[in-house]
């Protein structure tokens, strides 16, 4: 059982839920930026809120990144549920394919006895690339699954840490700082409003999608990532419960 109790931690967590406007908050004690204990404790605690809502059948749209890459490793071994469908949320990221939704979808999907569809190809494609992929079968297939995602589990980075992660080039990089881009999710950038002020041309979920999903899971910590956390809840969808760290939390309402 995961120990996640200390002294204000439900009255943190209702404040927060409801400063951020979301469902429910969930707060494991310490900072991710200087323990990896804390990390741990995240990843169990996301696998548990996962475990909890899950059903047969259900869709599951996982992100890339190393939060989420690190939930699977929590997730118990099971044939408890019957056809669950792991999908990855878009096209790569950066180099690690160990940190892609594509590689992320097929861990979750052998420790939980499930199947998974991957979506391989560059994370950033051209306008012309872009079109004539949209047209391709395969493609169609992803999207009407993504249309009917029950669970979508996401990371939520920093948005200039997540451009140097995609080796974007530096006039990117300038770019993203005119236009204010404070935080980054599933290929969106969102400035200090929770306005969407970019996206990265590639084949993934839409942002209206994720409106129409039962259930999204936010996980992401450490008092690096209050600014950005702080950006994308300026527009998350009501449905959203967050799994963060203290660190960002008390951050959060320091800052906010
Ligand atoms: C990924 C998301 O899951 O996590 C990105 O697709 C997000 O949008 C990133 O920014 C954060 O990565 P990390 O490694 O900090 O968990």
């Amino acid at each position: 059982e995961v120990v996640r109790e200390w002294s204000g931690r439900l009255q943190l967590e209702k404040s927060l839920a409801s400063y951020l406007n979301i469902k429910e908050v969930i707060i494991v004690p310490g900072n991710v930026d200087t323990n990896t204990n804390t990390a741990l404790l995240q990843s169990q605690e996301a696998a548990k809120y996962l475990e909890s809502i899950l059903s047969d059948e259900f869709i599951i749209a996982v992100t890339g990144g190393t939060t989420i890459a690190s939930i699977s490793n929590y997730v118990h071994q099971t044939d408890k549920w019957k056809r669950l469908l792991f999908i990855a949320a878009r096209g790569g990221v950066g180099k690690d394919v160990r940190l892609q939704a594509n590689t992320i979808a097929s861990l979750f999907a052998n420790k939980m006895n499930g199947s998974y569809r991957t979506l391989y190809m560059p994370d950033s494609l051209s306008e012309e690339a872009y079109s004539t992929m949209k047209k391709e079968p395969f493609i169609k297939e992803m999207v009407d699954l993504y249309e009917r995602t029950n669970i979508i589990i996401h990371g939520i980075g920093d948005a200039l840490e997540m451009a140097r992660r995609r080796n974007s080039s530096l006039e990117e990089i300038q770019r993203l700082e005119e236009i204010g881009a404070v935080s980054e999710a599933f290929g969106y950038y969102f400035n200090s409003q929770g306005e969407a002020v970019h996206r990265i041309r590639t084949i993934g979920v839409q942002l209206k999608q994720l409106e129409n999903m039962e259930h999204l899971l936010a996980v992401a910590g450490g008092t690096k990532k209050a600014n950005a956390l702080l950006s994308y809840f300026k527009q998350a969808p009501a449905q959203t419960v967050l799994v963060t760290d203290e660190g960002a939390a008390q951050e959060m309402m320091r800052i906010m």
